[in-house]
């Protein structure tokens, strides 16, 4: 039995995979990102972990090795992001992005672990009329894994939240898929006024660190966790104009269909409707209306949609416009980022049955 399975985080973002691992009980060895914002805040939350800023390119695994003290770990996680590949299928060698999910072999190489688990969206399934996933599946078991995959959704796993995400899971012994992915809650999903009702009292342009009432729901009291102190509870400032074209959106309709004469084209965004889950939470904050004020959710309400506790703090700027865009990597968007916490302890809490009974 592995009493604390170890683990590399690869393209770890602020930290959502890795707080549902350690959660589970696995100890981070390293973590390894390309943006210095998403560092400050996983920095923050994981001050054991040994944390590499740089791109993955041009990182030896050997030279962590050295680094970290270890030739092997038990797990490797990675949240690659998979845009190069062109949705003809063809992989574009020229194109950096595609590398990106190579340089994970090459952690693959030195490390052998004994499990690797990569996240992304699950429309990778059908890119290329799946050549896209063919071709990362070869690579793995040139590798030597095999490999088996699922999308879960975190919604059907007391998330808050529809968010489909398909889970690649290489290991080094054959196991069967039904026994690697955990298997979905039979309650009743967690609605948006659930998750966020005890936050709802701000208004525009306000903070607040402190709570104003005592949490209403078991997910809600779940969250605190015993937090004191509020963090990143700070709501937009919208221009009137703003608000009134917010104003005019219902509950689980968007501006497209609730604002068919309106005078501007940007209508994409959504009000979040109080009784259901909240729509996929992506990486702009401007997509979301809070179900009952005429703004966009302040970064700890959108925190809550994605299951981070409230002890998890963001760092970095909260947002951003122009073309710092580029560069940084803002809280919003560090939260749209990242895999739920939840799903990712459960997940992590059944790859470490597998662990135990296959190795
Ligand atoms: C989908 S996010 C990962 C989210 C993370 N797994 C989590 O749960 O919070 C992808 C991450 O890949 C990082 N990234 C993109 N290109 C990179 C590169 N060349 N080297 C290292 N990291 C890179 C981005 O900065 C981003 O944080």
């Amino acid at each position: 039995m592995i009493a604390k399975p170890t683990v590399i985080d690869l393209f770890s973002g602020c930290g959502g995979m890795s707080l549902g691992l350690e959660n589970a009980g696995y100890e981070i060895v390293y973590a390894n990102d390309l943006n210095g914002d998403a560092l400050k805040t996983y920095k923050h939350n994981f001050p054991e972990v040994v944390v590499e800023q740089g791109d993955i390119n041009e990182i030896d695994p050997r030279e962590v090795s050295r680094r970290i003290k270890r030739k092997s770990v038990d797990v490797i996680v990675a949240g690659a992001p998979c845009q190069g590949f062109s949705t003809s299928g063809k992989r574009n060698p020229n194109d950096p992005r595609s590398k990106l999910f190579l340089q994970v072999g090459k952690f693959l190489k030195v490390f052998k672990p004994k499990i690797f688990v990569m996240e992304n969206v699950s429309g990778l399934l059908s890119m290329g009329k799946g050549d896209t996933m063919k071709t990362i599946i070869k690579n793995f078991k040139d590798n030597g894994y095999h490999v088996t995959y699922q999308v879960l959704s975190a919604d059907e796993f007391g998330i808050p939240q529809m968010r489909n995400r398909v889970f690649i899971v290489g290991s080094l012994k054959p196991i069967p898929t039904e026994k690697i992915f955990p298997k979905p809650s039979k309650s009743k999903p967690v609605s948006v006024k659930d998750a966020i009702s005890d936050l709802s009292f701000l208004g525009l342009d306000d903070h607040s660190d402190t709570y104003h009432i005592k949490p209403l729901t078991p997910y809600q009291k779940k969250m605190r966790k015993g937090t004191k102190t509020l963090h990143n509870h700070k709501s937009a400032k919208h221009s009137n104009k703003i608000q009134k074209r917010f104003s005019k959106v219902p509950p689980g309709m968007d501006g497209r269909n609730a604002l068919k004469k309106s005078d501007t084209l940007k209508r994409d965004y959504y009000r979040l409707h109080p009784n259901k889950t909240s729509r996929t939470i992506t990486t702009l904050p401007e997509d979301l209306i809070h179900y009952k004020e005429n703004r966009i959710p302040t970064v700890r309400e959108m925190a809550r949609l994605q299951s981070f506790p409230d002890n998890f703090v963001f760092l970095g700027p909260r947002t951003t416009g122009g073309r710092q865009r580029k560069f940084s990597c803002p809280q919003y968007t560090q939260i749209g980022n990242a895999v739920p916490p939840m799903l990712s302890e459960k997940l992590f809490k059944q790859i470490s049955k597998v662990l135990d009974i296959h190795f």
